[in-house]
């Protein structure tokens, strides 16, 4: 079941520049850093409230955030859910007809495994559902 959001992803060309963009907003001390090959981005996180804001920049053009920046530009990629069974989760909204990106779940960051679910089937939003390990 998808219980509450985990973070929001947004698509950034240039990570530096943009953490220092939103540390003026957000005024967070500590940001954390990680690269996922497994997804072609590095990510800097921080927390606002239980909700994390994840700033993603392509480590690759072909990556899917690549992608999406060469397409859309820079903005909201993605938003992240919580769920707490995350094969469960797939397999039902694979039988409910949503049209899966990933139909078992993949290594993210912070740990978690995660699966997207397909914009076509969510109104154009790009849905993550991720489980901690
Ligand atoms: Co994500």
């Amino acid at each position: 079941m998808l219980t509450s959001i985990n973070h929001i992803g947004i698509a950034v060309k240039d990570l530096e520049a943009s953490i220092e963009v939103f540390r003026k907003i957000f005024q967070f001390e500590n940001i954390h850093r990680e690269v996922v090959e497994e997804q072609g981005v590095s990510v800097g996180s921080f927390k606002v409230g239980d909700v994390l804001i994840e700033l993603t920049q392509p480590t690759r053009e072909d990556s899917p955030v690549g992608k999406f920046l060469e397409k859309k530009g820079e903005g909201i990629h993605h938003i992240g859910f919580n769920t707490d069974n995350i094969q469960g989760d797939l397999d039902r909204l694979k039988a409910e007809g949503v049209q899966l990106i990933n139909e078992v779940p993949r290594p993210g960051a912070h740990d978690m495994q995660i699966a997207f679910l397909h914009p076509k089937s969510t109104n154009g939003v790009l849905t993550e559902i991720c489980q901690h390990k």
